[in-house]
């Protein structure tokens, strides 16, 4: 089973105590991600624009090794805080900001229990990192914390695959070499896609469905601003394979 309770995680309420705290990324998942996420750069000027047009705080949940975060800060002059669970993608991330100047500001933290001392204009969380959530109830959390650090008129920003079950079905039991040796599997009854390194180390994703975005948006008081199917902000479609969203709290 690649879950298991993660003594770093903090309960912040009774609601969550009651649960177990989760984690689907592994440590030794951070030693090839560099190399993971190589091809992975379309989405930076996406979010970078939206930093731009933000006016505050700007926050990334699961901020990794700094791959976006650190372009944002770049692009704005502005510190960018970054939260992850992740004690090796936060050193990454440091390193990262060290050697190109840009200012963040890591926090080891779960986006589920986040809390920020100033509401954010700017939420934001790139490359799927929502669909590490292993349940609905975990995502729900996740979305009323960001409502609650939201400024009015602040919002949240996010990507995740619209999910493909011919493809997920082909790619099942497959070994790639690329962007770096793993294996897939397909849970099916789980919504669960699990990746493994050669290392063993074993990151899973759940994929979710346009209507469950919009009902956690809904549920957490938010509302939809824009929906893309491709970072060049072209409209959703039938045929979209990615989901961009761009929420807003109400207010402004
Ligand atoms: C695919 S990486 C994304 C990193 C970065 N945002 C990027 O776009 O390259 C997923 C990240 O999510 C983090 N993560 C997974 N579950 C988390 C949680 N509950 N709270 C905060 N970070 C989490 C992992 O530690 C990992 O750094």
């Amino acid at each position: 089973m690649i879950l298991g309770p993660d003594p770093r995680c903090q309960t912040r309420d009774h609601d969550r105590a009651s649960i177990p705290c989760m984690t689907s990324w592994p440590e030794d998942f951070a030693v090839r991600y560099e190399e993971w996420s190589a091809q992975m750069t379309e989405d930076i000027p996406f979010y970078v624009q939206l930093a731009r047009e933000a006016d505050g705080p700007l926050v990334e949940l699961a901020v990794g090794n700094g791959r976006v975060a650190v372009p944002v800060a770049l692009a704005t002059g502005r510190t960018i805080v970054g939260i992850d669970t992740s004690p090796a993608m936060l050193e990454q991330a440091r390193a990262s900001a060290a050697r190109s100047g840009a200012q963040l500001d890591l926090r080891e933290g779960d986006m589920r229990d986040f809390e920020l001392e100033v509401p954010a204009a700017l939420v934001y969380c790139p490359f799927r990192a929502l669909l590490h959530l292993p349940t609905w109830a975990d995502r729900r959390r996740t979305f009323e914390r960001v409502a609650a650090s939201l400024r009015p008129g602040g919002r949240f920003a996010w990507n995740a695959f619209a999910f493909d079950h011919a493809r997920a079905a082909e790619l099942d039991g497959r070994r790639a070499a690329e962007p770096v040796p793993h294996s897939v599997r397909y849970a099916v009854a789980d919504n669960r896609i699990d990746i493994t390194l050669k290392n063993g180390a074993t990151s899973s994703l759940w994929w979710a469905t346009k209507n469950e975005w919009l009902g956690l948006v809904d549920v957490a008081g938010l509302e939809v601003e824009a929906l893309y199917g491709g970072f060049d902000r072209r409209p959703l479609d039938d045929d979209s394979r990615e989901y961009l969203f761009v929420a807003r709290r109400p207010g402004v």
